[in-house]
């Protein structure tokens, strides 16, 4: 199972085990992590589960596709380059130890 570590704006850390093949998204939902809204359900149309991954884990959470891609640019907090949507994120177990922070706008 892999773990995902969210870190909250204000610093707040919370390590969950999730099931491989759900989303970043819905592991944080499950476990009641704050800070990740998901007001669409995971459609990528939302962008209330915008997360910044952290910049070791970049590359092995590849990059963001066409519509992923639309949507961060209406983030309400600003895009980073290691922006990504957490319900375009699946989960396995390549991403064992994944750690994403929550932004301000959405604590
Ligand atoms: S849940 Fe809406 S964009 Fe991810």
């Amino acid at each position: 199972m892999p773990t995902v570590k969210y870190i909250q704006f204000d610093g707040t850390e919370q390590t969950v085990e999730a099931v491989a093949g759900t989303s970043v998204m819905q592991a944080a939902l499950t476990n009641g992590v704050p800070g990740i809204l998901a007001e669409c359900g995971g459609a990528a149309s939302c962008a209330t589960c915008h997360v910044y991954v952290d910049e070791a884990w970049v590359d092995r959470c590849g990059g963001p596709g066409d519509d992923e891609n639309e949507m961060l640019e209406c983030t309400a907090s600003e895009r980073r380059s290691c922006s990504r949507l957490s319900c375009q994120i699946e989960l396995s177990d390549e991403l064992d130890g994944l750690i994403v922070r929550t932004p301000e706008t959405q604590s």
